[in-house]
C-alpha cells in the first residue's frame, strides 16, 4: 500500500517535520477555535461532551440516561429519549430559514440536474412515507435499497427512517449474488431499485440485477422502481411498481414514527475476515449525534454551504457525509451520479467550479487517478468556494496529500484526513481545520474519543512503533452488534484487547503524539478504497467448478491502493490456461461484482497453510512482495 515509506518515516519521527499550519483567516472562521483546550476538555468527561453535542438535535423526550454501560459491550445511549434519525435530517428544518435552502444538488455523468430545496425534500419524503404505510411497510420492518447515487436513494433512506423502518441499502455495484445474500440475511420486505446507472455513457441495467436476486428471496413483496435512464425493463407485475407510480397522489405531509433512541436505524453490510458479510447496526439516538458533531467540527460547516462527498451511498461514507451528516447539518448536499474522468479528467473541477463547492470529501485513491491526469487539469478552473478539503477510506500518501494541498486547495485549504469505518459511524481520528498538519497522518482522535496503540497484550506502544489501534471509550454513533449474530460483534470487536474495541487496523503514534494509520492487519482489502474481504474473494473462487482451493491476497497499487491477487489449486486434469483465468476473473465478478477487480492469477500446485488448515495468506503476500517471511512456527 502506498502508504509511507522508510525516508518519510525517518522525516515524521525527528520533530524537525514541517507542519502545515492554518492560515489566519482559517482560524478565525473556525466553528473550534482552541483545538488543544476542547480535545483536553472532552477526554477529562467524554459522556459530558456528548451529552452537549446532543443539544444540537430534537429530542421528543429527552433521556434518563446519557450512557448505559451496563451491559457491555452492548452499550446504550441516551436512554429513555425518543427522537426519530429522519426527523433530525429534516422535519426539524421545516418552518425555519433553513427550509428555503438547498438541500440536494444532483448532476449525472451526462449532465442531467435537478435540485431540491429542503422543503421539497420533505414533501418526497412524505410522499414516499404515506406510500409504503399505505402496503403496511412498519416499524421495525427490513427495506432493502439498490440504487444509484440519485436523489431517490436520499428519499428511500429517509423515508425508512420516518416510519422506523431499517433500511439495508446495498452498493449498486455489487453482484445479483452479493444483493440476494444480504436481503435475505435482513429478511427484507421491500426492494428499491433503478431502471439504470450511468457509468461511463453506458447504462447498467440494474432491475435486470435486482430482477435476478429478488427471484431466490421470497421474503421481497414489493419492488420499488425509479425511472433514471429510460431503460427497457422487464416488470413482474405482481410486484414491482414505478417510484413515479408509487407515490402519484399521495399527500405531502406525515407523522414521524417515535423511536427508541436505542431503536436500529439502519444496517449496513461490510466485509470482515469470513466470507460472510457483517451487518452492522446503527441507532437512531446516538448515530445522528455523532455524525453532526463531527460534519460541523471537521469540515467547519456554516449554515447554507455546499457539501461535495464524492463517495457512494450505499457504503458508510455515503450514509454519513452524503446523505445524513448534511442533511442534519442543514447545507446542501452534492450528489454526482458518474465517474470522475467524464467526458474529460477536469469533471470534478468543473463541478466544483460550476456549483461553489465549500467543501470537498473525497478518496486516495481518486487524488491519486487525477494526480496521473496531471496538474493542468485543475488549472483550468476556478476554485475560490473551496474551504477545506477531506480525504477518507485508506490511508493518503505524503505525494498524493502534497498534491492535493497545492493544486487543489491552492496551499489555502487545510486536509482532514479521516480515519473511521462503517462500525463507527463517524468521523474518529482526524484533523480539525484549526490544528497544524502533517501529510499523511490523520492527526488526532476526535474531542471525546480516545484511541490508543497497543501491543498483543494492551500495552501503549511506544512513539515511532506500530502496534494495533484501539478505542479505548464507547461513542455514540458506534457499531450497536452485527444483525443477528450479537457473539460475532463480541467476537471481533470486543475480545482481542481486554475492554476496548478492537480496529483491525495497524497504526503508530509519533512524538508529537499525532496518529498513522498503516493499514489493516486482518483479510480485509481496501481496494479503490472499496472494503471487500479475502475470503469472500475465495469462496467466489471457489464456487465455480473448476477449483479445489484459492488464496487471496492484496498486493501494492500505485492509483488504487491495493489490487488482488489470487492464487488457485484446480481440480486434477483441468489444465491452467488463459482462458480458465478469463473466466475465473468473471466468476468474481458475478458473485461479488464489479468491484472486486482481480488483478492477477497464478496457478499453483499447494498453498501455505496452518497446522489446522487455515491459509497463511501472510506468507503468501510475503513472497510474492519479497519481503521476510516473518515467524513461520505454524506452517505445516
Ligand atoms: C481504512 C470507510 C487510513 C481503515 C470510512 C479502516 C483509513 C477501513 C482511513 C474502514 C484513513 C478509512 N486513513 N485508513 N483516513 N479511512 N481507512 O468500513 O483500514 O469502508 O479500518 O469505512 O478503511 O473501511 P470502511
Amino acid at each position: 500500500m502506498p502508504t509511507i515509506n522508510k525516508r518519510e518515516l525517518t522525516e515524521v519521527l525527528s520533530s524537525s517535520q514541517k507542519k502545515y499550519k492554518p492560515s489566519k483567516k482559517i482560524i478565525s472562521q473556525a466553528n473550534v477555535k482552541n483545538y488543544e483546550a476542547v480535545l483536553k476538555e472532552a477526554a477529562r468527561n467524554p459522556e459530558k461532551f456528548w451529552e452537549e453535542a446532543a443539544q444540537d438535535l430534537e429530542w421528543f423526550k429527552p433521556w434518563d440516561k446519557v450512557l448505559d454501560a451496563s451491559k457491555k459491550p452492548f452499550f446504550k445511549w441516551f436512554t429513555g429519549a425518543k427522537c426519530n434519525l429522519a426527523y433530525n435530517a429534516l422535519d426539524r428544518h421545516i418552518g425555519t430559514k433553513t427550509e428555503k435552502n438547498k438541500a440536494i444538488i444532483w448532476e449525472d455523468e451526462a449532465g442531467r440536474t435537478r435540485q431540491y430545496a429542503y422543503l421539497e425534500l420533505y414533501q418526497e419524503v412524505n410522499k414516499l412515507v404515506n406510500a409504503l404505510r399505505g402496503i403496511g411497510a412498519k416499524k421495525g420492518d427490513r427495506i432493502a435499497i439498490y440504487m444509484p447515487n440519485i436523489p431517490e436513494i436520499a428519499f428511500a433512506m429517509l423515508a425508512c427512517a420516518k416510519i422506523g423502518a431499517i433500511h439495508s441499502v446495498v452498493y449498486a455495484g455489487f453482484s445479483a449474488a452479493a444483493l440476494a445474500d444480504r436481503i435475505k440475511d435482513a429478511r427484507a420486505k421491500i426492494l428499491f431499485t433503478a431502471d439504470g446507472s450511468f457509468r461511463r455513457g453506458k447504462v447498467i441495467n440494474l432491475k435486470e440485477i435486482a430482477d435476478s436476486a429478488v427471484k431466490s428471496c421470497k421474503t421481497i413483496k414489493k419492488v420499488i422502481v425509479a425511472k433514471n435512464n429510460n431503460e427497457k425493463v422487464k416488470f413482474n407485475k405482481s410486484k414491482d411498481i414505478w417510484y413515479k407510480d408509487f407515490v402519484k397522489g399521495q399527500p405531502t405531509e406525515a407523522k414521524c414514527a417515535r423511536m427508541d433512541s436505542e431503536d436500529p436505524a439502519f444496517v449496513l453490510y461490510t466485509s470482515g475476515t469470513t466470507s460472510k458479510p457483517k451487518g452492522v447496526v446503527h441507532a437512531h439516538g446516538g448515530y445522528p449525534v455523532g455524525v453532526l458533531r463531527t460534519i460541523k467540527w471537521v469540515f467547519d460547516l456554516k449554515g447554507d454551504e455546499i457539501f461535495w462527498c464524492t463517495a457512494d451511498p450505499g457504503w458508510i461514507t455515503g450514509h454519513s457525509y452524503i446523505i445524513y451528516g448534511p442533511l442534519l447539518a442543514g447545507v446542501t448536499t452534492l450528489m454526482y451520479e458518474g465517474v470522475p474522468d467524464m467526458p474529460a479528467p477536469d469533471r470534478m473541477w468543473r463541478i466544483i467550479e460550476k456549483y461553489k463547492v465549500n467543501v470537498l470529501y473525497t478518496a486516495p485513491t481518486l487524488i491519486r487517478a487525477m494526480m496521473k491526469y496531471g496538474a493542468k487539469w485543475p488549472a483550468k478552473h476556478k476554485m475560490p468556494s473551496l474551504r477545506i478539503l477531506g480525504s477518507v477510506g485508506e490511508p493518503i500518501n505524503p505525494s498524493a496529500w502534497k498534491w492535493y494541498y497545492k493544486y487543489i486547495g491552492k496551499n489555502r485549504c487545510p486536509i482532514m484526513d479521516t480515519w473511521w469505518q462503517t462500525e463507527t459511524g463517524m468521523n474518529m481520528i482526524t484533523p480539525l481545520p484549526t490544528a497544524p498538519l502533517k501529510p499523511g497522518s490523520a492527526v488526532k482522535p476526535f474531542p471525546g474519543i480516545i484511541a490508543d496503540v497497543v501491543d498483543k497484550k494492551g500495552k501503549r506502544a511506544p512513539a515511532g512503533k506500530g502496534g494495533y489501534l484501539i478505542i479505548r471509550n464507547p461513542w455514540p454513533s458506534m457499531i450497536r452488534t452485527i444483525y443477528k449474530n450479537p457473539k460475532r460483534y463480541i467476537k471481533t470487536y470486543w475480545s482481542k484487547v481486554k475492554g476496548a474495541y478492537f480496529t483491525g487496523d495497524v497504526a503508530f503514534r509519533d512524538k508529537d503524539g499525532y496518529f498513522w494509520i498503516q493499514g489493516r492487519t486482518d483479510d480485509v482489502l481496501k481496494i479503490a478504497g472499496h472494503r471487500i474481504g479475502t475470503a469472500e474473494v475465495e469462496s467466489s473462487f471457489v464456487s465455480h467448478k473448476s477449483v479445489v482451493e484459492a488464496g487471496v491476497i492484496g498486493v501494492p497499487d500505485p492509483i488504487k491502493g491495493e489490487v488482488i491477487k489470487a492464487f488457485i489449486i484446480l481440480k486434477q486434469g483441468i489444465n491452467p490456461s488463459d482462458n480458465l483465468k478469463q473466466e475465473l476473473k468473471m466468476q468474481v465478478r458475478k458473485t461479488i461484482g464489479p468491484i472486486a477487480v482481480i488483478k492477477d492469477i497464478d496457478f499453483v500446485d499447494k498453498l501455505p497453510k496452518t497446522r489446522s488448515g487455515k491459509i497463511m495468506r501472510r506468507v503468501l503476500k510475503a513472497k510474492e512482495l519479497g519481503l521476510p517471511l516473518g515467524d513461520t512456527s505454524s506452517l505445516v
